[in-house]
């Protein structure tokens, strides 16, 4: 059997190398030729752990191939990005999966299967992507099968969550969702529960949005902890000894090609009710301003030294730093006129320096991602290059000897102007 996986990304290319490992002949199309390029030489564009090795097996047996332009294949899985329009609502913007729909079109055959796994506004497929298909004279579910089935997998281990997650399978009709959930059961380990597409749509959906208005409710608390002089990590580790209760960890915002996105396709189909949403997203929005605000009191908006800044991805242990917040506050301190030294040890960027070039001389150093790296930094070394040894950690994981540490737990005692960082050292204090 042959598939083939249109958009080579952090998903495609994961699952085309999946597909491929589990036996199928698999073509991957990218438009992008320098992708196609990596991919056939054995090698990958993007930072997956052991993504590499396997899309290097794969291409040396021959049985995944990378090419431009699509051609006949048995199934077809769509796995291009759908970014947020630019209008008021940020709705989902299907430009490169309508291009994608249109591009195969040409070398559909009856009995093909066609999966959507781009994350989609809910009812996109049967109102967007059927009408294409049945444009070309197929009837969906009859000649053409087509099937909504949303990626879960986690940057940093994709690999296995795509093996072992639970999988919804979303077909048009219950004839499509059975013939994607026969594909899918070649190689998912998890359950695999059949719906119907729009259901599959508003789930994948409603998953980042938990995520996103969990992560928004802590954040606020951060905030209003910080107002009010009280240490918010002591308060959510109590609160969390509460047998139902967990709540998250606040940190820099929210950022990533899911959960800072995704919400909005659901408040820009019904902005009238999905209220809570988009006031989750306005919350995590600001956080970036709250940073760079705190920073600023921390520093006492002195000037003279620069700012390490560690970590520009938008999560731990990735290279994406797409949507990241680390970026918005680097740029704001920028634009304030303070010298930022980026940092991060995943991303590749030529701007960035290393810990000591960034170390050497600056006033404070600036945490906002929480990189396993990080976690091996001493205090020593702090000590020694810093003109002063003192470190902002909006990740809250940063515990170093003899280092003047602040981060939400304490902020309170610098953003109510009580003790200034110039004021003199406050407890050192470190959370992991
Ligand atoms: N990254 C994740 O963790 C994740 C998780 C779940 C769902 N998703 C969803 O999966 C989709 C893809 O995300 P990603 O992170 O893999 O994106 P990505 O940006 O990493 O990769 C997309 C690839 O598609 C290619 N492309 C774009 N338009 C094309 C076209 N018309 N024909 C051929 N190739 C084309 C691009 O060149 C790029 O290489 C998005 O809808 C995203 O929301 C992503």
């Amino acid at each position: 059997m042959k598939i083939e996986v249109i958009g080579l990304g952090y998903v495609g290319l994961s699952t085309a190398a999946v597909f491929a490992d589990s036996g199928f002949d698999v073509i991957g199309v990218d438009r992008n030729a320098g992708v196609v390029e990596t991919i056939n030489a054995g090698a990958v564009h993007i930072v997956e752990p052991d993504l590499e090795h396997i899309v290097q097996k794969a291409v040396r047996e021959k049985k995944l191939i990378a090419k431009t332009l699509p051609s006949e294949a048995d199934a077809f899985v769509i796995a291009v990005p759908t970014p947020n329009s630019d209008d008021v609502y940020m709705s989902c913007d299907l430009t490169h999966v309508l291009t994608a729909t249109e591009a195969i079109l040409h070398h559909l055959r009856k009995g093909n299967l066609v999966v959507i796994e781009s994350t989609i506004a809910p009812r996109t497929v049967e109102d967007r992507i059927k009408p294409v298909i049945e444009r070309k004279g197929f009837t969906v579910g009859k000649d053409v099968f087509l099937a909504h089935c949303p990626e879960r997998a986690f940057p940093g281990q994709i690999l296995h969550e795509l093996v072992y997650n639970n999988r919804v399978i979303g077909g048009v009709t219950p004839a499509c969702a059975d013939k994607a959930a026969e594909l899918y059961g070649a190689f998912v380990k998890g359950e695999i529960i059949k719906t119907d597409s729009k259901t599959a749509e508003m789930c994948k959906l409603m998953e980042n949005t938990f995520r996103d208005v969990n992560i928004a409710l802590s954040n606020e608390l951060a905030k209003i902890c910080c107002k009010l002089g009280i240490d918010v990590l002591d308060v959510i580790r109590l609160a969390n000894k509460h047998p139902r209760v967990n709540i998250h960890t606040p940190g820099p915002g929210v950022g990533g090609h899911c959960l800072a996105v995704d919400p909005y396709f659901i408040y820009a189909t019904v902005p009238d009710t999905a209220k809570m949403i988009k006031l989750a997203r306005d919350v995590n929005e600001s956080m970036p301003d709250f940073v760079v605000e705190s920073t600023q009191r921390v520093l006492c908006k002195d000037r003279t030294r620069p700012i390490a800044v560690f970590g520009a991805a938008y999560k731990p242990d990735v290279d994406d730093t797409r949507e990241s917040p680390a970026l918005k506050i680097i740029e704001k301190l920028n634009t304030l006129g303070y010298e930022t030294r980026v940092h991060d040890p995943y991303v590749l960027n030529e701007a960035y320096v290393s810990a000591e070039n960034a170390l050497r001389g600056a006033g404070l150093l600036l945490c906002l991602v929480g990189h396993s790296d990080f976690r091996r930094l001493d205090g020593g070394m702090l000590r020694e290059l810093m003109a002063r040894p003192l470190v902002f950690d909006v990740t809250g994981t940063l515990a170093l000897e003899g280092v003047e540490i602040v981060n939400y737990g304490n902020l309170h005692r610098y953003v109510k102007g009580k003790k200034g960082a110039q004021a003199g050292l406050v407890r050192t204090r470190s959370r992991t």
